[in-house]
C-alpha cells in the first residue's frame, strides 16, 4: 500500500511508572494489537479500493477505518481526556454510524461519495487517536469506567475488521476484472470430506446468555456485549444436531432438484425475494456453479467446503428442502458450550488462520479430535458425549439461526449514547452464531450474538441443521 498505514509496531509511551495498574497495561497491549490488525487488513489494498462504495450496506473501507478512531473520540477521548481537542470537528457528522444521541451524520448509503478526507489523512486522523489514546491509558487516571468503554470500543473495532472484508470482497466482486483481495493464503485444500450425521442432545432446562457482571472488569477475554445479558433459563426440548455444515456440493444438489425455482421451500417473504432479485445461485457463485469468487480471487468451488453467503432465506429454504430446519440460538449455545469451548474456538478457521475463506471439514480432524475427548474424564454426560461429534461450531461461516433477534429476559439498555449500540435494532433481524473465516478468534465465545436481515448475502453466513428429536 503506497501511504503510510501507521501500524503500532512500538510504544509511542513508555510502559514504566504503572505501580499496581497492571490489568490496564493489558489493555494498552489490546488496543495496540487491535488497532494494528486494522491497518494490516489494509495492506493488501490501494487507496483506489479504500473509497468505493458497492451498495447501501457496505461502507468503504476508509469509512471503517474512520468510523472506529471515531467511537475512541467520541466515547472515550471526549469524556475522559482531559481538555481534549478533537482532530477535526467535521468528522463527528462524516463518521458517527447511527448514534441519534450523538447527532446528524452523513447517510450511509452516500459514504462512497466522500473523497475528502483522503485515506492519507483518514490514517492521520487514526494516527492522531492513537497517540491521545495511548496518552491517555498511561497517563494513569484511568478508571474501571474508561477501561470498560475502552475494551468495548475495541470489540467494535473488531467487527469492523470482518466487516471491513466483508464490503471489500463485494466491492470487488462489481469489478468485471475480479480482483483478489490478497493472494496471501495459508489455505493447504483437500482434506478429505466428513460424512454428515446428526447427533441427539439432551433437552431440558438450559442457561444461556451471560450476566453483565460476569462481564464487568475483565477486561478484553471477559468481555461480552449488552445483547448476551442476563443470563437466564429457558426450555429446549430434545434436538437432533448436524455434525458439521452444509457443504458447497449439498447445496448443488438443491439447486439441481430446482431449489430456486420451487415456492413450496421457501417462506413467503424468501419466495417474493427470490423472484424480485431474481437469485438462482448464491451470490458469488459464477453461472456454471463450478467456481466462486472469493476474497482469494476466482476460484473452483470446494464440493467439501461450507456453503457460505446465504441469506436466511437461502438456508431456511435448503433446510425444508432436507426435511430440516435451523436450529434455534438457545440449541447452538446449548451445544456449542462446556468444557470444550476453549480449545473449539482455538481449532476453529478464524481470520487469524489467513485462510479468507471457510474451508471443508476434516474427517481426520475429526476423529483425533473425538480420540482426545475420549480419553478426557470430565466427559462424562450425554450431552458432553454428543457435543465430541460437533464440528466447525466456531470459525468459517457465521450459522444462520431461526431465533428472532430479541432481547432476553430482563435485558436493559444501557442510560445515554452507547445504550443505542445493539438495544435499538432489536427487531426484524435473525441471530447468527460462532463467527466466520474473517472474525478475529480473541472476538467470538459461545454466547456471542450476531445480527442480520434475512436478505443479508454478503456475509459469511451460512448453514448448519437441526431437526427434532
Ligand atoms: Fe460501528
Amino acid at each position: 500500500m503506497p501511504f503510510q498505514t501507521h501500524i503500532l509496531t512500538e510504544a509511542a509511551r513508555p510502559l514504566e511508572n504503572r505501580g499496581d495498574l497492571e490489568p490496564l497495561r493489558s489493555l494498552i497491549d489490546q488496543y495496540r494489537e487491535v488497532r494494528s490488525a486494522t491497518a494490516a487488513l489494509c495492506e493488501p489494498l490501494a487507496p483506489e479500493d479504500c473509497v468505493i462504495q458497492s451498495m447501501p450496506d457496505a461502507s468503504p473501507t476508509k469509512w471503517h477505518l474512520a468510523h472506529t478512531s471515531w467511537f475512541f473520540e467520541e466515547f472515550v477521548l471526549r469524556a475522559h481526556a482531559r481538555d481534549y481537542r478533537s482532530y477535526d470537528d467535521a468528522f463527528s457528522y462524516l463518521f458517527n454510524s447511527y448514534y441519534e444521541a450523538v447527532g446528524p451524520r452523513h447517510e450511509r448509503p452516500h459514504r462512497g461519495l466522500l473523497s475528502r478526507p483522503t485515506v492519507q489523512q483518514t490514517f492521520a486522523y487514526r494516527a492522531y487517536v492513537d497517540e491521545q489514546m495511548l496518552e491517555l491509558l498511561n497517563g494513569g487516571g484511568e478508571t474501571s469506567d474508561l477501561a470498560r468503554i475502552v475494551t468495548l470500543g475495541l470489540h467494535h473495532e473488531q467487527q469492523h475488521q470482518e466487516l471491513l472484508l466483508t464490503d471489500i470482497k463485494h466491492a470487488l466482486s462489481c469489478n468485471p476484472l475480479l480482483p483478489a483481495y490478497t493472494q496471501d493464503s495459508a489455505f493447504a485444500g483437500g482434506k478429505a470430506p466428513l460424512p454428515l450425521s446428526f447427533i441427539e442432545i439432551d433437552g431440558g432446562l438450559v442457561e444461556a446468555g451471560r450476566n453483565a457482571d460476569q462481564n464487568a472488569d475483565r477486561g478484553f477475554d471477559g468481555f461480552a456485549f449488552d445483547n448476551e445479558s442476563p443470563r437466564h433459563r429457558t426450555y429446549l426440548q430434545p434436538f437432533k444436531l448436524a455434525n458439521r455444515l452444509v457443504t458447497n456440493g449439498e447445496f448443488r444438489e438443491f439447486m439441481a432438484d430446482g431449489g430456486y425455482r420451487h415456492a413450496e421451500f421457501w417462506l413467503s417473504d424468501g419466495w417474493a425475494t427470490v423472484q424480485r432479485e431474481q437469485w438462482t445461485r448464491p451470490i458469488y457463485w459464477q453461472d456454471s456453479l463450478e467456481r466462486e469468487f472469493t476474497l482469494l480471487g476466482l476460484r473452483k468451488l470446494d464440493p467439501n467446503a461450507p456453503v457460505c453467503h446465504l441469506s436466511y432465506y437461502e438456508a431456511d429454504a435448503y433446510a425444508r428442502w432436507r426435511e430440516a430446519r435451523l436450529p434455534t440460538e438457545f440449541e447452538w449455545e446449548h451445544a456449542a458450550s462446556g468444557a470444550r469451548e476453549r480449545a473449539r474456538i482455538a481449532a476453529g478457521n478464524f481470520v487469524d488462520n489467513r485462510n479468507w475463506h471457510p474451508v471443508a471439514a476434516d474427517a481426520a480432524g475429526a476423529l483425533s479430535d473425538r480420540k482426545d475427548m475420549a480419553a478426557r474424564k470430565d466427559m462424562v454426560n450425554r450431552t458432553d458425549t454428543a457435543r465430541e461429534h460437533l464440528v466447525q461450531m466456531f470459525g468459517d461461516v457465521w450459522e444462520w439461526t431461526q431465533s428472532a433477534y430479541s432481547p432476553y429476559p430482563g435485558f436493559v439498555t444501557a442510560a445515554g449514547a452507547i445504550g443505542e449500540y445493539n438495544g435499538k435494532f432489536m427487531v426484524s433481524q435473525l441471530v447468527l452464531r460462532g463467527g466466520s473465516c474473517v472474525t478475529p478468534r480473541s472476538h467470538i465465545r459461545p454466547t456471542y450474538r450476531n445480527f442480520f436481515y434475512p436478505t443479508a448475502r454478503w456475509q459469511f453466513s451460512g448453514v448448519r441443521l437441526a431437526k427434532d428429536a
